[in-house]
């Protein structure tokens, strides 16, 4: 079956702008410390980029984590069964998702985005790969409970969140977007939903960050994307030119942090609004979060799922977890 219409489910003003986008940046932009939610990293532009960034040398991440899902399909299949509706949370990668799909033969595939163009990209492109598999695309913001169509509405699930995401988020987030999932996808007729989830494990200070600072500069631009955008989108006045990209490792909270660093003083606008910030003052971008077996464990089950099994790459640099939604018990 081919791909339908995405459902288009953005909020956005007569303008066009994602409203949404405007209250996190000025709110974000308000702050002591500025901060920017890291989803806005990924418009199509930043997508794009992120697709880039796979490629670098320095970034290990994409590639253990294919190399898992190459090599141990058989047992993805074995512990998942044929015939769940997979259910994918950012539709982003091109190479992943036919892996899993030809290693566990779903029924249906829905890939959730707030991308849309991207979405429809790789859902054509798939739909083209896979032509017997039944394709539903949909535009949400899947940080809330999502309404899946009503195709896939009576068959088990499998939620599919690769590329160690749930990495962007702090644990409050995490664990209201883990919560989200399980009620988007559902118990159906007793059958548990299961998750599949990319987890970045905790490594030597200095790879991590050679990682997210490459020498080709491809990850600073993702990252000045982003204030791009707010000029494109948000009638922004923010000078790129003096926006240094810094990533670097938080020990005590386990992650490495991007942030565009000014490099003088600077006014700008954003939205008829003014901002200035001091000479090495930061907006705070991003946040990659790395795990341990354990801390990956509580921050699951903290969210209502169980894990069964948990699979590295050779060079132990990553992980995959298959969790099952479970039932709170009664316990000691
Ligand atoms: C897409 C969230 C997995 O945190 O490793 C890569 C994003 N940022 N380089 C990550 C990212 C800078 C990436 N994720």
């Amino acid at each position: 079956m081919a791909a339908r219409d995405g459902i288009a489910l953005v909020d956005r003003d007569a303008h066009g702008v994602d409203r949404a986008f405007r209250a996190d940046v000025l709110e974000g932009l308000s702050q002591d410390q500025k901060a920017l939610p890291a989803r806005w990293l990924y418009d199509d532009a930043g997508s794009q980029l992120f697709e880039d960034i796979t490629q670098v040398p320095e970034y290990y991440p994409t590639r253990a984590e294919t190399e898992i899902l190459t090599e141990r399909g058989d047992e993805f299949a074995e512990m998942i069964g044929p015939d769940r509706a997979v259910v994918e949370f950012g539709s982003g990668s091109s190479v992943k998702t036919p892996l899993l799909l030809s290693a566990i033969n779903p029924s249906a595939y829905v890939p959730l985005d707030i991308a849309g163009d991207f979405l429809r990209e790789a859902a054509s492109g798939l739909s083209q790969r896979f032509p017997d598999l039944a394709i539903y695309p949909v535009e949400a913001d899947f940080m809330r409970e999502v309404d899946l169509p009503t195709e896939v509405a009576s068959l088990p699930k499998l939620g599919f969140f690769p590329g160690s995401t749930i990495g962007n988020m702090v644990p409050r987030t995490a664990v209201d977007l883990l919560r989200s999932m399980r009620l988007t996808l559902k118990a159906d007729y007793g059958m548990q939903p299961m998750l599949l989830i990319g987890m970045d494990l905790v490594k030597d200070p200095e790879v991590l960050e050679a990682a997210y600072d490459d020498e080709k500069g491809v990850t600073a631009k993702f990252n000045r994307n982003l204030a791009r955008r707010i000029n494109r989108e948000l009638e922004g006045t923010l000078p790129i030119d003096a926006l240094r990209h810094v990533a670097r490792w938080n020990d005590d909270f386990a992650r490495v942090e991007m942030h565009l660093e000014a490099t003088r003083p600077i006014r700008f606008d954003v939205s008829g609004k003014n901002f200035a910030m001091a000479e090495g003052e930061t907006i705070h971008t991003e946040n990659s979060h790395k795990f341990t077996r354990r801390s990956a464990n509580l921050l699951l089950q903290a969210a209502g799922w169980s894990p069964r099994r948990r699979w590295l790459d050779r060079a132990k640099q990553f992980s995959l977890i298959l969790a099952e939604a479970t039932e709170p018990r009664n316990a000691p």
